[in-house]
């Protein structure tokens, strides 16, 4: 089976608490379970990590690319700021496919407007909710 890591950014493990009229009520533990179903149905070994520590997810998007792992990722606010994350996507070796669960372009705020994960991705799929990962899943699994 192929290995495919989901990873999540800061403020997602609140999900189901957050801002449930922008991100749902779907918790971060549901999202996790239904990522490794939808991952099974497809023939690939999904696990989901989440963090709050931007140096954490470097160190699993390094690990990532050394040991060329295909990824699905939702940086959140790092998407739209940070330089170090643009490195690391930059190093990716698999697909990456970017995810974010509202669609921050069509948002108020004009910092979400760029992503410095897009120019890496093979795709970017955004306000689809959370049906938006396992459409990830679905286009990695057909590569
Ligand atoms: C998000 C969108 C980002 O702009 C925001 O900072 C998030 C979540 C999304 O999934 O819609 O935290 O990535």
């Amino acid at each position: 089976m192929t290995k495919v890591l989901v990873l999540n950014g800061p403020n997602l493990g609140r999900l189901g608490r957050r801002q449930p009229e922008i991100y749902g009520h779907t918790t971060h533990a549901e999202l996790a379970h239904q990522c490794v179903e939808w991952g099974a149905g497809l023939g690939l070994e999904v696990e989901v990590r989440q963090t709050n520590h931007e140096g954490e997810l470097l160190d699993w998007l390094n690990t990532a690319a050394d040991d060329g792992t295909p990824v699905v990722l939702n940086a959140a606010a790092w998407t739209h700021y940070s330089l170090g994350l643009w490195d690391a996507c930059a190093q990716l070796t698999a697909p990456l496919v970017e995810v974010h669960i509202s669609d921050p372009k069509q948002r108020a705020e004009e910092f979400r407007h760029t992503s410095v994960v897009e120019p890496h991705a093979a795709a970017t799929i955004a306000g689809q909710g959370i049906d938006g990962y396992r459409q990830a899943l679905e286009l990695l699994a057909s590569r």
